[in-house]
């Protein structure tokens, strides 16, 4: 059984009022595809093809080698869209995941059962769908009096009976790709000047075929990105998944709502993370340390049992049992190795200093190499 992921990303997100695609806007440190990305490979194990327009080159640019590209040319709706992979995807697969680039929210998890549930429906369509209160502008899911979808209604277009309902569409659906391709042809154009792929599923029940909705467990999952707002709630929303994941790890997190901890970093057993403390891409640290409050910390390897007070650490290295700042500030190339202290206002750059040199105040060491238990800068008793 072949699936094939396509990530729909041409849109200009208008609403974001911004000259950079939607789907480049950052959540913590990566720009929300990459979070489509992730999710679509964990679900299928297949790099994603990837609908792009607006701001294309810069697109491809963030999306890894891997990936599939085709243009839409003119934004001419969601189906208009999935049209666009047609000619790349016809005959070579046997289900379509498609997933829309401005839910980075939604799990890879959630994406698998989706395909797992089309595999056992015997219709063309498995749709996500979220019961919430709050619409956001999401597609409206009819359904018949037995409970049978049949139809999304788009919020512009829904009567007033319709904008009631609570079953909204996610937006993301997997199809079986022979009944898709010729389908999507058959979608005619909306009053907005738009091809509608949720039209498919009006198009799938008028025909009596079966669509299968999956209802979202957490419906943050579904926070869909289309304005700066949203983008504010749903970086809100990854910042608690992933400190969760953390604290359920073994880590410690003060005022965890004040922590952000980008993908991409790890942390031992046993640290301690305090309030205000951002942990950026490439970051690793060891066990038993104690990091903030305060502190910044890019691409940087630390050790066990460190401590790293109100400071700033950019691509640097960190061995055990170190301790820095109050405002110290390594940046790319400081190597500490184990058991320096540097006390307040250092800065290191480019240097080695050996295990157990001593660095406590207002010192700067650039492109240096130092050995070890050297006392620099800071004499007492002299
Ligand atoms: C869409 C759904 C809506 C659903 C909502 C939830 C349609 C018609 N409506 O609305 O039912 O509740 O998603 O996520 O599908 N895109 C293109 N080319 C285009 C237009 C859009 O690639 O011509 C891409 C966008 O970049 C975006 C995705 O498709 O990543 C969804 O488009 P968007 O305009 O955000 O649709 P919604 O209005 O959110
Ligand atoms: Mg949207």
């Amino acid at each position: 059984m072949k699936i094939s992921p396509v990530i729909l990303a041409a849109g200009q997100g208008t609403r974001m009022r911004s000259k950079h695609p939607k789907v480049l806007h950052p959540l913590l440190g990566k720009a929300m595809i990459w979070y489509s990305l992730e999710a679509a490979y964990q679900a299928t194990q297949v790099p994603a093809t990837i609908v792009i327009g607006h701001g294309a080159e810069a697109v491809k640019q963030v999306s890894g080698t891997e990936t599939q590209y085709v243009v839409q040319e003119c934004q001419l709706g969601t189906g208009h869209a999935l049209q666009q992979a047609a000619p790349l995807l016809k005959g070579k697969t046997d289900l379509v995941l498609v997933i829309p680039g401005d839910l980075p929210l939604l799990t890879g998890e959630t994406l698998r059962k989706m395909v797992a549930t089309q595999l056992h429906h015997a219709g063309p369509i498995t749709m996500l769908t979220v019961i919430s209160g709050d619409p956001r502008g999401f597609g409206r899911v009819v359904r018949d009096g037995k409970g049978s979808v049949l139809a999304v209604v788009e919020e512009a277009q829904a009567t007033s009976e319709q904008l009631i309902i609570r079953e909204l569409n996610v937006g993301a659906y997997c199809f079986t790709a022979d009944w898709l391709w010729p389908a999507l042809s058959q979608i005619s154009l909306s009053r907005k000047g738009e091809y509608y792929l949720t039209d498919l599923v009006g198009i799938a029940s008028a025909c009596s075929l079966s669509v299968q909705p999956l209802e979202l467990e957490d419906a943050s999952e579904s926070i869909g990105v289309n304005t700066r707002v949203h983008l504010a709630e749903a970086e809100a929303a990854l910042q608690q998944r992933i400190n969760r994941q953390w604290m359920l790890a073994g880590v410690t997190l003060h005022s965890p709502e004040t922590v952000t901890i980008e993908p991409e970093v790890t942390i031992g057993a046993d640290t301690v993370i305090w309030p205000n403390t951002h942990l950026r891409a490439g970051t690793q640290i060891g066990e038993d340390c104690e990091i903030g409050p305060n502190t910044l910390i890019e691409d940087t390897r630390i050790g066990n049992r460190c401590k790293v007070f109100a400071s700033v650490l950019e691509h640097a290295v960190v061995e055990d049992d170190v301790d820095i700042g109050p405002f110290g500030h390594l940046r790319k190339g400081a190597h500490l190795a184990q058991g320096v202290h540097m006390g307040n206002f250092g800065e290191i750059k480019s240097s080695y200093l050996g295990p157990g040199t001593k660095m406590g105040h207002f010192s700067y060491i650039g492109d240096a190499t130092i050995g070890s238990d050297v006392n620099i800068g800071g004499y007492d008793h002299l």
